[in-house]
């Protein structure tokens, strides 16, 4: 696979922006003070790129931070559209769950819903287990998965 994978510890400003394109492609939106705001929340936040075989273009991300110091959350990710289907999801996955198992932590949580059905699909494949539902502010399902390492 001809591209490479950057993993960033605790991300700046300048680093998570360049997210922002392949952000609003794969999401439609990108709500700036929503991802900065939660990572400035946080102070363990992991990073990982998938950029393309050239490294202009940031193809995959996977963004997460830690809820305790043995649970890491993964938070968000995505491929672009033309660069799905060849494995790059299922390698950020990979790349984080060895980062996690690096740095102590016992487990990785998620959250999905409906509309993302592929990621749940590579959720369970990557060895994800559904722990419960919950039904988030804006009244949507949402399906927890966890991870044990
Ligand atoms: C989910 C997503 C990240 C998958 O990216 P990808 O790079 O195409 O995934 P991979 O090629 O690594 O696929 C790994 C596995 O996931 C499963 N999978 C991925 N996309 C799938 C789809 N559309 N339908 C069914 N299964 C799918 C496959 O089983 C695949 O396993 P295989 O290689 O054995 O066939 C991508 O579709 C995406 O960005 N979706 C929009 C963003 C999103 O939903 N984010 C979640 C909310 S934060």
């Amino acid at each position: 696979m001809n591209y490479q994978i950057q993993l960033i510890e605790n991300p700046n400003t300048s680093e998570l922006l360049e997210i922002k394109e392949l952000f609003l492609e794969i999401f439609d939106e990108w709500k700036e003070s929503w991802v900065l705001g939660t990572v400035q929340c946080h102070n363990r936040v992991c990073l990982i790129k998938v950029m393309s075989a050239d490294q202009k273009q940031v193809v995959g991300f996977k963004l997460g931070y830690a809820v305790s110091p043995r649970t890491f959350y993964s938070w968000l990710g995505g491929v672009a559209p033309t660069f799905r289907g060849q494995g790059l999801a299922r390698e950020t996955i990979v790349h984080l769950t060895k980062w996690c198992q690096k740095n102590g932590y016992e487990k990785i949580t998620t959250k999905s819903m409906n509309k993302f059905k592929p990621m749940m699909i590579l959720n369970l494949k990557m060895g994800f287990d559904i722990v419960g539902t919950e039904v988030d502010q804006d009244g949507k399902d949402q399906v927890l998965f966890e991870k044990k390492l």
